[in-house]
């Protein structure tokens, strides 16, 4: 049981948990995430730890109601307990040096990776797109550990009007990019992946295929990556994204879907 102490709302459906969770606080890096559980049939959910304080013993996690499981997690308040929160599980991200690194996408997930890319003394450039201005989240915190943030809507309603991957090429045309991170929408991702792929710069996705238990036993999160079988909750949840069979993923979580609107 995971004490709730204190909660934020981005946006009608986007929220901010501050959870206590000492030893998870200490251990964690970037790129690591939690499985969480409401209830004790809950359905398990993957989060990516967006920060964590080691000295309060908290870490952060922002949920976007988008099911069943995510909106009963988003209802929960200070003071309520996450049944369990167990973690951090996946492997950190490989923070070095690159020079100039795009970071695209959205939600929380994306932000400890700017954060640590910019600390290792990375130039970074932040895309964050969504398709309305109420789904632009986090934007001052990207801001804080960008060289620079490009904001893309698919309505226009901020930021210029254009999807993720326009953003991402705008860049490219001007400056020489040495790395691209992508984190969203597994068909966002795929299309960035095509994108750097004509340009042949190195590029990570990280996935958010559906987990179960976390460890590597139930197969729910497989994935092919270069013709291989691959676990994303051990195995990644970064990948070299044009190495993933993005179409198998795709098919995969939408086989989910009836499920989750019930
Ligand atoms: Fe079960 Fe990865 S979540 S194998």
């Amino acid at each position: 049981m995971n004490k709730i102490v204190a909660k934020e709302y981005f946006s009608e459906k986007v929220v901010k948990f501050v959870v206590e969770a000492p030893l998870i606080a200490k251990a964690r890096k970037a790129g690591h995430f939690v499985i969480v559980r409401v209830g004790e049939k809950g359905e398990r959910i993957p989060l990516t730890i967006a920060a964590a304080d080691v000295k309060a013993g908290t870490i952060t996690l922002v949920v976007q109601a988008v099911g069943k499981s995510s909106s009963k997690l988003c209802a929960l308040n200070p003071g309520d307990y996450i049944t369990d929160v167990v973690g951090p599980l996946g492997r950190a991200t490989h923070i070095e040096k690159f020079g100039t690194v795009v970071c695209c996408g959205g939600g929380a997930p994306l932000l400890p990776i700017v954060a640590a890319m910019k600390e290792a003394g990375n130039r970074v450039i932040t895309v964050l797109a969504a398709r309305t201005k109420e789904l632009i989240i986090l934007e001052k915190q990207m801001r804080e550990y960008s060289d620079e943030v490009i904001i893309m809507t698919d309505d226009g309603s901020y930021g210029n009007k254009g999807l993720v991957t326009q953003g991402v090429e705008s860049v490219i045309n001007r400056e020489k990019v040495d790395l691209c991170v992508t984190i969203g929408p597994a068909v966002m991702m795929k299309f960035v992946s095509l994108l750097t792929r004509k340009y042949d710069i190195p590029t990570v996705a990280s996935l958010n295929t559906i987990m179960v238990d976390g460890t590597g036993m139930c197969g729910a999160c497989r994935i092919t990556v270069g013709g291989k079988t691959r676990f994303v909750c051990i195995d990644g949840p970064e990948f070299d994204a044009h190495q993933v069979d993005f179409d198998e993923m795709l098919m995969r979580l939408s086989s989910y879907k009836d499920l989750e609107s019930k």
